[in-house]
Formats: structure tokens, C-alpha cells, sequence
């Protein structure tokens, strides 16, 4: 936590950019980029120093590699090793039966997060379900009850989808006070994934809802029996019921054999572990939808549901505890999304948000899924703030705390926590979380 993580510049040092092209940030192509960085610096390669000498050969092409094994599950190069997911450096429990371990959203390449990395949440620690033995029972208001085996819904027909993933409360930690060092601890409840599964949807056909059928319970087969409730509109919309994660079965502690997963929804309803689904006319107020889950209103009272996530971004690259390796061009890099819907814009301000100018979205954009954008920034080497403002395909704009606080109370360590993320940037380099207390 909080190590320093040198961001390759993209020079190696100033006077300031070449034409007023490159000030606006407007260069053609990622080579032109660099190409341009190369020139200024005297042809220098971005990162490192002139190529006066040859190459010298390396002692791995003078040898052979490791032999092929017959059978083996590949892992992470060891040089990879600190990217790790880790538990909460702010709030420490005693115990992690009941905890949580956070993606490092600073190292992930693009959107989808390794499974090895998606973040774990989980309220009575991981049970280990043999898919044998596992069921899956539907009942309740419906007019066939069903009960299913894990081979009979891998028979299915199925679906694969691209969807965030986010705790309510991810950022939690930060409301009042800049507590996390690093993105993986103020943003870290995050993951991305290609979820693939069976649309909930056809599960109810089969079954028949009967008239007055409102609400779906979710119920997990782990120590804690974790249940939610789900309105029957969403569960005919998008909900899967999801087996794998980016191409292979689910891993033990994401709900291994099978989980409820609800896309753009706070992560507590996507139920692991899943065991049983109960129809119903009312939902059913759980743990987890009344002590739980629930956000303080300035008139005192708390907002039961609050089921969606709404649009949110993050800047991953610099972030905290990076340190920029000299003045001049810098791609800042990061992740927006929005559980209303798609992404349409990333604005980007590098002066703590008097001027804001528009990122560039990478492809794919897709519906309830990270987006990944970029921008170019000449950084001058002075003392910066810079922040990310994500707007979705509704129209909302990403708020800062203080909008939040307009219609919600803000306290103590609490929920749904979509606030633009400032960080401070250093004259020495150095990046820290800004967030205002
Ligand atoms: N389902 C069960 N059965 N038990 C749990 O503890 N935790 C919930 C949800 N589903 C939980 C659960 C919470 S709070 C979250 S944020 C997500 O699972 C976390 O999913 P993940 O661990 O796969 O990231």
C-alpha cells in the first residue's frame, strides 16, 4: 500500500509541447503521440535513454525456456506479484469471515477484470459447493415449482454479457475525510467482467408466474443465507443466472457454481452461491434491505431501496501513491460507468475542476459495463488537481460530494458514494487522494 509506482512520462523532461496542436491535446494517433514525445526529447525513447549502443542479447535467448508441462493452469508472471487484490487498509476488521478484498483498478489492462482479481464481498467467508450435489429450486408464486441440477442449467441455452460489478460500498471510507491511499482502496469494490449464465427471465416462463407475482427473493447457500429481494421487472429484464466469469466457471469466492447477477445494481443483490429463488407480491425486507444497504435523507429518515449505481468515474492512471516521472505529456487513464445505461462522455479537468475538457472514450462503450477512457495532459510540473466527470446515456452527470449532500445526509461510513475523485498532483510528482472532507 501507498508504494510509489513510477508513471513513464512521455518525455523525458521539459521545455514545454511543440504546437498549440498538442496543448489541446489533439494528436492524431497514440504513435504520433509518442513519436512526437521521442522527437522532442531528441529521438530518446519515451521512457528511457538515447540507443547509442546495439542491444545487447539478454541470457533468456541464450537458453532454453521451461518445457511445456501436460496439464498445468497458468498463473501470472512472479515479476506480477504485487498485483494482488487486498483487503481495506482504512477499516481494519479482526476477523475476514465478514470483510471484503479490493481489485487493484490500477493495474487492470483494459475492461475486463481477471477473475484471480475481481473484488471478494462476502458476509460469512467462502463455502466450497460441490456442483454434484448443488441445487437450485424456484417457488412461490408460480404455477410449476422447479428445481434444477448445475447440469441441467449448463444445458440451457445461454448468454455471455460485459458488466461492471460494484459493491454500495465501494468509496465508503472516503465521505468525510481522504481516508485510502491508492484507487484499489477508494475504488477497489469494482470489477468487470463477461458474465455468462442463463437470462432469469426464461427460468420464470417455464415455472409461470401467477397473477400478482412482484418480487423475486434471492437466497445463497453460504454460512449467512444471504437473501434480497428483487422487484419482477428487473428480473424480467436483464438478470442472469451466472455460472461464468471471462470464459471459465466462477471462481469459489464469486459464487462458485452459481450466482444471481443483477447488471448496474449495487453488487448486495447479486446473490452467490445461489440456491433458491421464491416469487412473491411484496418484498420481503431483509437484513440486508433495512439494517443494511440503506442511505441517511437530510430529514433523518433512510432510503430503503437505493438498488442502482449511478454513473461514477475514476481516474486509475496516475492515482494515488503513483509519482509522475517529470513534467511533460502524461496520458491520464481511467475507468467510468453508470447502471442506468451507457457511457457518453468523460470531461477532465486538471486545474481542480475550473476547466474542464472532453476525454476520449475507447471502444467498446457498452451498456452497464466499464468504459475506458484517456486524454492526453502536458503537465507543466507545478502543484494540479485532476478529476474525471463521467455523463451517461440518461443524461446524468457524475456529482461532486457536495451535490450528493444536497439530497442525501452525508455521515460516517455509509453507502452509494458516486462523488468525482480528485487527485492532488505534486510539484515533486507526487499523487495523493483529494478527496474533500
Ligand atoms: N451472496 C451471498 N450468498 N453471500 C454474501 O455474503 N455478498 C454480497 C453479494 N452477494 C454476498 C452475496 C455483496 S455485499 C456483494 S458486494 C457481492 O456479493 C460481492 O460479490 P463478489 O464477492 O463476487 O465480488
Amino acid at each position: 500500500m501507498g508504494k510509489m509506482i513510477d508513471v513513464p512520462s512521455g518525455r523525458g523532461g521539459r521545455p514545454g509541447p511543440a504546437s498549440t496542436e498538442e496543448l489541446n491535446g489533439v494528436l492524431k494517433s497514440r504513435r504520433e503521440f509518442l513519436a512526437r514525445s521521442m522527437a522532442v526529447a531528441g529521438g530518446a525513447a519515451a521512457t528511457g535513454g538515447a540507443l547509442a549502443a546495439p542491444l545487447g542479447i539478454p541470457p533468456t535467448a541464450r537458453e532454453m525456456g521451461r518445457p511445456i508441462p501436460e496439464a498445468m493452469y497458468g498463473m501470472p508472471s512472479k515479476f506480477e506479484a504485487h498485483v494482488a487484490r487486498r483487503r481495506s487498509d482504512v477499516l481494519k476488521n479482526r476477523q475476514n469471515w465478514s470483510d471484503w478484498s479490493m481489485t487493484p483498478l490500477q493495474h487492470q489492462h483494459g475492461i475486463a477484470t481477471p477473475n484471480g482479481l475481481i473484488f471478494e464481498r462476502h458476509h460469512a467467508g467462502t463455502p466450497d459447493i460441490d456442483p454434484g450435489t448443488h441445487r437450485l429450486a424456484i417457488h412461490g408464486m408460480v404455477k410449476q415449482p422447479l428445481v434444477f441440477t448445475m447440469d441441467e442449467l449448463l444445458r440451457y441455452p445461454s448468454v455471455s454479457r460485459f458488466h461492471f460489478h460494484e459493491c454500495s460500498g465501494n468509496g465508503l471510507t472516503d465521505w468525510l475525510k481522504p481516508a485510502s491511499t491508492t484507487v484499489q482502496q477508494t475504488h477497489g469494490l469494482l470489477s468487470c467482467a463477461q458474465w455468462t449464465g442463463v437470462p432469469l427471465s426464461w427460468l420464470l416462463d417455464e415455472a409461470g408466474l401467477m397473477p400478482g407475482a412482484k418480487w423475486i427473493a434471492f437466497e445463497g447457500a453460504d454460512g449467512s443465507s444471504h437473501t434480497r429481494s428483487v422487484p419482477i421487472e428487473k428480473a424480467l429484464d436483464d438478470v442472469l443466472l451466472v455460472y461464468g466469469s471471462n470464459g471459465e466457471m466462477l471462481r469459489p469466492e464469486n459464487g462458485y457454481p452459481l450466482r444471481a447477477f443483477i447488471p448496474g445494481w449495487e453488487g448486495n443483490v447479486s446473490v452467490k452461491w445461489l440456491r433458491r429463488i421464491k416469487v412473491g407480491s411484496e418484498p420481503w425486507h431483509f437484513r440486508s434491505e433495512t439494517a443494511r444497504y440503506t442511505d441517511p435523507m437530510p430529514d433523518g429518515k433512510w432510503r430503503q431501496f437505493s438498488f442502482v449505481m449511478e454513473c461514477k468515474s475514476v481516474i486509475t492512471r496516475p492515482s494515488g501513491g503513483m509519482r509522475l516521472s517529470g513534467p511533460g505529456w502524461h496520458e491520464i487513464q481511467g475507468f467510468a460507468w453508470s447502471g442506468r445505461g451507457r457511457i457518453t462522455a468523460v470531461d477532465i479537468s486538471v486545474d481542480g475542476g475550473r476547466n474542464w475538457q472532453e476525454a476520449t472514450l475507447e471502444e467498446p462503450v457498452l451498456d452497464k459495463c466499464l468504459t475506458r477512457f484517456r486524454h492526453r495532459w502536458n503537465w507543466a510540473g507545478g502543484p494540479a488537481m485532476i478529476i474525471s466527470r463521467a455523463v451517461d446515456s440518461t443524461g446524468y452527470v457524475q456529482p461532486s460530494v457536495a451535490d450528493i449532500q444536497k439530497t442525501r445526509a452525508i455521515m460516517g461510513f455509509v453507502q452509494h458514494h458516486n462523488a468525482l475523485q480528485p487527485w492532488s498532483v505534486a510539484a515533486n510528482g507526487e499523487v495523493k487522494n483529494a478527496i474533500p472532507g
